[in-house]
């Protein structure tokens, strides 16, 4: 009910009398005065006239499922959506859902997580309403081996998404730290459920620094609202993500990988640099030169062989 309320003060702009909102959502006065309230205390800013009605003046910056749901016009991403005030990590609940048979193009968001995790056992900082904390079931008929390629194309997505809506240029380091300014902005962590041969699902997580404030920034990460220099309604670029990365999963189906890893090229910090490799316990230095067909990174030393690196950490040589 929540939800056609909403929809309801969203179309009109103005005031709407309560008789007309009852009597058109077949609920009594007091019904909806109750709904009214709900929808206070969720944050929304409701005015409330005598003789002229109930006006939405504001809402909130949250990630409600309703609010992402209404304005989101994707095929078969977000049609199901988990949403938290706080998770543990929402990795873990997505897995879960996963293992219980959820659909593809499932959503676990959370408003925060208590114990985000980030890639090699690090700790992704999670604070509430601040940044975009999501874990994306999908169900590729892919090879296990193909699947670095669905953490590219997430990565490609949100640099596009990035460019289409707030006309901002990020780059990507190998293979999935979203850096604007050559600072870190998101991180992308991507868990498999497979066997030898099949994959089961795969929970693609993406973590995203939004309104973060400067000081509660490590000196190497950033956030949209200090790059920007203003807040950014989180809905919309989750929308805005959401809508693209359906369209690169669709064109990873249709025309394989390289399609992707081209567009990945393209936003790539790290191809023709020299960089550092932590790899399997190894240190490698070398030239990065390109993506082979599954993603690996491809480096050549300085005796001139190459090597394949499938994962790992890069430093950029500047
Ligand atoms: C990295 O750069 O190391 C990857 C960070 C991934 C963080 C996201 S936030 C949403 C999802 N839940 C988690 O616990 N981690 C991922």
């Amino acid at each position: 009910m929540k939800e056609k309320i909403l929809e309801l003060l969203n179309k009109k702009h103005d005031y709407l009398s309560g008789d007309q909102i009852s009597r058109h959502l077949g609920i009594s006065r007091q019904g909806l005065w109750k709904h009214i309230q709900e929808l206070k205390d969720l944050g929304y800013e409701i005015e409330a006239v005598p003789h002229l009605g109930y006006r939405l003046a504001s809402a909130p910056d949250r990630l409600f499922d309703f609010e992402v749901s209404r304005s989101l016009h994707t095929k078969f991403i977000g049609k199901k959506i988990f949403y938290f005030d706080y998770l543990s990590s929402t990795m873990d609940l997505a897995m879960q859902k996963g293992m219980q048979g959820a659909p593809s193009g499932t959503l676990v968001l959370a408003e925060a997580q208590v114990r985000g995790r980030g890639r090699l056992g690090r700790e992704w900082f999670s604070p509430k309403y601040k940044g975009i904390y999501l874990s994306l079931i999908l169900r590729p008929d892919i090879a296990p081996a193909s699947c670095p390629v669905l953490t590219l194309m997430s990565a490609v997505s949100i640099c596009e998404a990035f460019k289409s809506l707030l006309h901002l240029e990020a780059q990507i380091k190998w293979p999935n730290d979203i850096l604007v300014n050559h600072k870190k902005i998101a991180g992308i962590l991507t868990e498999m459920n497979a066997e030898m041969d099949k994959v089961n699902f795969v929970v693609i997580g993406i973590g995203l620094n939004v309104n973060n404030d400067k000081k509660s920034l490590l000196p190497q990460a950033t956030a949209l609202k200090q790059e920007l220099g203003q807040e950014v309604r989180r809905v919309v670029l989750l929308e805005e993500i959401l809508r693209t990365l359906e369209n690169n999963y669709f064109l990873l189906q249709e025309k394989g990988t390289e399609e992707i890893i081209n567009k990945w090229r393209n936003f790539a910090l790290t191809l023709g640099s020299r960089v550092k490799v932590d790899y399997q316990g190894k240190h490698i230095e070398g030239q990065a030169v390109d993506l082979d067909s599954d993603g690996a990174l491809l480096i050549r030393k300085d005796s001139g062989l190459m090597q394949k690196i499938s994962s790992g950490d890069v430093t950029t040589c500047r």
